[in-house]
């Protein structure tokens, strides 16, 4: 196994030496991501209080089929404070999002029906000096009032989608969302109508790109036929696997992207949750079946063996999850949640983290080896991924 300690130890001693760059310039993707190299800064971490001394810059990008994108994204979903329980504050929230701009991130993303409606306003805000360095991406689906944020069932009716990229629009700030999903499949609007609706917006200018998340295979097929798509949005970590089956193949035979959400199977990969955690009340993660006290003791096999790799990789549980995902496909791009500085940094300093194919073959076959035990998410929420549209 190579040894990363020595060359993290030589970068913590020169740390500070290397110019600051606001935004990292372009360096090319996939193929020539390994041989990319990790300015270092000495920026203080801005916001929410923690101090790191020394952090990441971003340089490396990935291509969302014809998308470019940073290799790590930004997932602003637990911003509003009402997901997994509640955050430092709304202004450390947007000094969080502009750090990460700053250490070399561009994918940010969101959905109306996060917060509902407050975390593509919090991401409106934060983004908009810098809008044209960045990519949005957003999702409708859901019957999410306009103005109230109530929020119903289902519904991708193409009177529903414009109404909510009208909405979206002015709450991001922008004449223009960069990467559109479909949140769920609607089993009531045949996928054709959806996509052509989002043809429409295309045309119009209001959207670039579109995907889908969470989508059966065939709607996958179906969709890209009408409207070509940039990116498919599943759940992807190293304790849910299912994407590998159908839709990882798919999307690299149809030339599409993956973003993975989740991928840090909401925070346990980083050893940060265990079975003793005692979740807030509300805290979405609590309704998990995978983080019952019994499936999580079970699951804590992962943990143990980022842990291991982890001291002798000289990286964190977390890098090395994020890490392996990225080594899975040169077109697959993680995109953590954070609301502390000090994960977002550490997730950005992922960029240092690289398995050699032995190590990958290795780490994988002692992955493969753990049972991981629960469902990934509760049973309604389950019961709407994979789902194929109706034929019109
Ligand atoms: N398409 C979909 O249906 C869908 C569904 C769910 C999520 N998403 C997207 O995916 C994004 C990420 O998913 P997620 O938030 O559910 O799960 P996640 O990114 O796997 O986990 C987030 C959790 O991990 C913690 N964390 C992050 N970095 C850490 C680090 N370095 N060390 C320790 N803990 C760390 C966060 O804590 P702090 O908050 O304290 O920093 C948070 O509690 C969302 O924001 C959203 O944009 C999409």
């Amino acid at each position: 196994m190579s040894d990363n300690n020595s060359r993290r130890r030589f970068l913590l001693s020169t740390a500070g030496l290397a110019a600051t760059s606001l935004v990292a310039g372009v360096t090319g993707c996939a193929s020539d991501e390994q041989a990319s190299v990790a300015q270092r800064t000495s920026t203080p971490a801005a916001g929410s209080g923690d101090t790191a001394t020394t952090a990441i810059t971003l340089a490396a990008r990935r291509r969302l089929g014809s998308l470019e994108v940073s290799s790590i994204g930004l997932g602003c979903q637990t911003m509003p404070g009402n997901l997994y329980g509640p955050v430092s504050s709304r202004e450390n929230m947007i000094t969080i999002i502009r750090t990460a701009v700053e250490q070399g991130v561009t994918l940010f993303d969101t959905a109306e029906v996060y917060g509902p409606l407050e975390s593509e306003r919090i991401l409106g805000e934060a983004l908009q000096p810098v809008r044209d360095q960045v990519v949005i991406a957003s999702k409708f689906g859901f019957d999410v009032n306009q103005q109230t944020g109530e929020r119903g069932g289902l519904n991708s009716r193409p009177d529903h989608i414009r109404q909510a990229v009208d909405g979206m629009l002015q709450r991001l700030r922008t004449d223009h969302i960069d990467l559109l999903y479909q949140h769920r499949v609607d089993p009531q609007v045949p996928i054709e109508d959806v996509a052509g609706t989002v043809k429409e917006l295309i045309t119009a200018g209001k959207v670039r790109h579109w995907g889908l998340s969470e989508p059966g295979p065939q709607t996958i097929r179906r969709a890209h036929a009408v409207q070509p798509l940039t990116a498919i949005q599943n759940e992807y970590n190293l304790l849910w696997r299912g994407p590998e089956d159908q839709v990882l193949p798919l999307c690299e035979e149809l030339g599409i992207g993956f973003v993975c959400w989740a991928p840090l199977s909401y925070g346990f990969t980083t050893g940060t949750i265990n079975p003793y955690t005692r979740f807030t009340q509300g805290d979405f993660r609590a309704m998990v079946p995978r983080h019952s006290r019994e499936n999580m003791t079970a699951n804590m096999a992962v943990v143990q063996l980022l842990q291991d790799w982890a001291v002798r990789k000289g990286a964190t549980p977390g890098q090395l999850s994020l890490a392996w995902l990225q080594a899975q496909k040169p077109w697959i791009v993680p995109i953590p949640s954070a609301t502390r500085t000090s994960h977002l940094l550490e997730n950005i300093g992922t960029e240092e983290v690289t398995f050699t194919s032995d190590e990958l073959q290795r780490f994988t076959t002692a992955l493969n080896a753990v049972r991981v035990r629960g469902e990934r998410l509760p049973a309604p929420v389950l019961a709407q991924t994979g789902v194929e549209a109706p034929r019109s």
